[in-house]
């Protein structure tokens, strides 16, 4: 495969297959590719981690920076990713994240432990001779311990999967007309479900974070709804795509799962790709100048299998040492949510394999047409005796 090709690829559906090869095919051009004019693709594990920490590279705020926003500027998904904090830069940014930290912390996630334990236990007490692992328990599980965070009432849960499925089709490189339309839809249903959500927590609040982040004013009712948005969509999709990927890796290798095994896969199968920087000044990367205003696409997926870095890249390891995938990024956007989808995996896995030692796939699960947020629509598995 030469570069043109594996450009192609990535930015085409038969990446949702295996993105893979596309990687080692960049590789070869060195860890920086330009792609088109202003526009490059990053897969080196050092240059991306070098990107990620830059203050000169700016998350790509799509308001300021895309001449398609005219284009974009009314639909619903767009805008509330736009005004969420993972779309924003300092100082709105700083503003954002200090105030989300403070109330989403180590202790609170502490917390979640004991909840995360009894939704664990409920979704395998419910499992019995076959069944879809993605349904009966990747998705559930997230579901169930974001919105106990947000202080969603337990009989709401049941439309989230539905919506973050269309929402999440604009977090691609590339979509569809269609897609675009079905992201609108969902963040409008998604919206008038915060906006009522906000108003009962302003009347009775509670001990979560939808009360917590709507206090005090901090955040404009726009940046509130793209926050609770994000918090959601991004608390539960890519958490469930980390218990799939594990999942399917454990089965494939008959590895009884350790916990530092959660590394591991988020290394091998990571959840999410790649995220993208903008370039506020001319850089050098390596033998390549970036000038300022460009693009950079940073593939996350690729640079955790970065031979340079990573010893055996393509080898899963259950216990790799010093194992620090770039899977939750790095630098100032890192992502909040990693100490909590790394304990529930670290609790969901071993309780499952310790339950069903049988647990066999039924069938070839089936990719999600998705690129970035990598995962599977399916999981058909037997359980074997419990
Ligand atoms: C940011 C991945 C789970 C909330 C990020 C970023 C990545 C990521 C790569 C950085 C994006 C960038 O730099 O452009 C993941 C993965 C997860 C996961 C792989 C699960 C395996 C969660 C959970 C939550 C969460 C459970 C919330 C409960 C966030 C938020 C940001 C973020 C709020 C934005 C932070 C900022 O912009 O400062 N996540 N995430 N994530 N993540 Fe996660």
């Amino acid at each position: 495969m030469d570069a043109a090709e594996a450009v192609k690829t990535l930015l085409s559906p038969s990446a949702t297959h295996d993105p893979v090869p596309a990687y080692a095919a960049l590789r070869k051009y060195g860890p920086v590719l330009p792609v088109a004019d202003g526009y490059y693709f990053v897969s080196g594990y050092a240059a991306v981690d070098g990107i990620l920490r830059d203050a000169a590279m700016e998350t790509y705020d799509i308001k300021r920076l895309d001449s398609r926003w005219d284009d974009w500027r009314d639909n619903k998904a767009l805008e509330l990713f736009a005004d969420s904090m993972l779309r924003s830069n300092p100082p709105d940014h700083t503003r954002m994240r200090r105030l989300a930290a403070g109330v989403f912390t180590a202790r609170r996630v502490g917390t979640l432990r004991a909840v995360i334990e009894e939704q664990v236990a409920e979704a395998l007490d419910g499992l019995d001779g076959t069944a879809d692992l993605m349904s009966e328990l990747c998705y559930p599980l997230p579901i169930g311990v974001i919105t106990a965070l947000l202080g969603v009432p337990a009989e709401d849960r049941g439309q989230f999967r539905r919506l973050a499925e269309a929402l999440t089709a604009v977090l691609e490189v590339r979509w569809t007309p269609e897609d675009e339309a079905k992201a609108h839809e969902a963040a409008v249903e998604l919206e008038d479900y915060f906006i009522h959500l906000v108003a009962q927590k302003q009347r009775e609040p509670g001990d979560d974070l939808t009360t917590a982040l709507a206090k005090g004013g901090e955040l404009s009712g726009r940046e509130l709804l793209g926050n609770l948005m994000l918090l959601l969509v991004a608390g539960f999709e890519t958490t469930t795509n980390l218990l799939g990927n594990g999942i399917v890796l454990l089965l494939d290798h008959g590895a009884t799962p350790p916990q530092s095994c959660v590394e591991e896969i988020l290394r091998f199968d990571s959840p999410v790709q790649l995220t993208e920087r903008y370039a506020t000044h001319a850089v050098q990367i390596g033998n390549v100048q970036i000038e300022e205003g460009a693009e950079l696409v940073l593939l996350l997926g690729a640079a955790n299998r970065d031979p340079e870095r990573f010893e055996k890249a393509d080898e899963f390891w259950p216990e790799r040492p010093n194992n620090t995938p770039l899977s939750f990024g790095a630098g100032a956007h890192y992502c909040l949510g990693a100490p909590l989808a790394r304990l529930e995996a670290q609790i969901a896995l071993p309780a499952l394999f310790r339950r069903f030692p049988e647990l066999r796939l039924t069938g070839k699960p089936v990719r999600r047409p998705r690129m970035n947020l990598r995962g599977w629509d399916a999981l058909p598995v037997t359980l074997g005796t419990p």
